[in-house]
C-alpha cells in the first residue's frame, strides 16, 4: 500500500466522526452514467437542458423519457466496491453519509442514515404540489430508448407527476440542509466521485474545512475542490476507497 493511503486509511479508523460525501462518480464502476461524462442516446442533451423544471414544463415526455432510460440503466446495475466500503463505515458510530445520487445503488449495498440530498430516481411527486405525498412507481414496461413517453400521473388529482428529484434551480429538503450542514462537524470528510460543481453540495467540503476536518477528494480527474482539500487521491473509488478500510 502507499504510504499516503495507509496514513489516511489509519486516520480514518481512528475518527470519531467521519463524514462522507458521493457523487456520480461512485456509481461509474456499476454502469451508472456521470452526468458530466459523454453517454449515448443523450450525449447531445445537457443535463441542465433536462433536469429543470422549464424543461418538465416545456416537453415533459421528453424529460420522462430521459428519465425512464436513467432508471432502466440503473435497474440493471449492481452496487460496487465503493459501495461496500462506505456501507461498512456507516455502521460505525459517528458516520455520515451524504450521496448527490438519485440512484438506490448506497441504499442496496445497505449503508444506514443515508442522506439522499438530491432525492431518488424511484419516487415520484405530483407536479402540481396537490398535497399528495412522494410515492413510488415500479418502472414502467416501455422500452428504454423511448423517445418520448407519456408521463404518470398523480393518483389524487390527476396532473402530471414528476420524478421527486432536485432540478437545477430548486432548492433542497431543508431538513437534509441541516443534516448534511451538521455532518460538516467532523474529523474526516471525504469528497468522492463528484465534479464539486453543484451547490450547495460542494461546498460542504469547505465548510468541513472551515470547522477543522481534515478534507480529502477522491476522483479520477481534478475538480475545483482538489486544490482546496488537505489530500487530494486521483484514482477511481472502487479501487481507493477498499484500500482505506482496515479490517477490524
Ligand atoms: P458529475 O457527472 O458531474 O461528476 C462525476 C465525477 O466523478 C467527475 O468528476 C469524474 O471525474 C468522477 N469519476 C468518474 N468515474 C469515477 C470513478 N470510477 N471514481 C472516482 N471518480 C470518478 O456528477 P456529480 O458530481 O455527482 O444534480 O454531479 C452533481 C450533480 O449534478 C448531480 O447530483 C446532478 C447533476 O446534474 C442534479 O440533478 C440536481
Ligand atoms: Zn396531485
Amino acid at each position: 500500500m502507499t504510504p499516503g493511503l495507509a496514513a489516511l486509511a489509519e486516520r480514518i479508523a481512528a475518527a470519531p466522526r467521519l463524514t462522507v460525501l458521493t457523487g456520480a462518480g461512485v456509481s461509474a464502476a456499476s454502469g451508472v452514467p456521470t452526468f458530466r461524462g459523454n453517454d449515448g442516446l443523450w450525449r447531445h442533451h445537457r443535463p441542465e437542458d433536462l433536469a429543470t423544471a422549464s424543461a418538465f414544463q416545456r416537453d415533459p415526455a421528453l424529460v420522462w423519457a430521459w428519465y425512464h432510460w436513467r432508471r432502466a440503466r440503473i435497474a440493471e446495475c449492481e452496487p460496487n466496491a465503493a459501495h461496500r466500503v462506505i456501507a461498512e463505515w456507516s455502521r460505525r458510530d459517528g458516520c455520515s453519509v451524504l450521496t448527490q445520487n438519485v440512484d438506490d445503488l448506497h441504499v442496496r449495498a445497505g449503508t444506514r442514515g443515508l442522506i439522499r440530498l438530491h432525492g431518488s430516481i424511484w419516487e415520484l411527486q405530483c407536479w402540481e404540489q396537490c398535497g399528495q405525498s412522494q410515492w413510488r412507481e415500479e418502472p414502467l414496461p416501455l422500452p428504454a430508448a423511448a423517445a418520448r413517453i407519456d408521463p404518470p400521473t398523480c393518483p389524487a388529482c390527476g396532473s402530471l407527476a414528476r420524478p421527486a428529484v432536485v432540478w437545477f434551480g430548486e432548492s433542497l429538503d431543508p431538513s437534509d440542509l441541516a443534516a448534511a450542514g451538521a455532518a460538516c462537524d467532523c474529523d474526516v470528510f471525504l469528497s468522492v466521485g463528484t465534479s464539486a460543481v453543484v451547490y450547495p453540495a460542494a461546498g460542504l467540503v469547505h465548510e468541513a474545512r472551515r470547522r477543522g476536518a481534515f478534507t480529502v477528494e477522491i476522483n479520477l480527474d481534478s475538480t475545483p475542490a482538489s486544490a482546496a482539500v488537505d489530500l487530494a487521491i486521483q484514482g477511481p473509488a472502487e479501487d481507493i476507497l477498499p484500500r482505506l478500510s482496515l479490517p477490524h
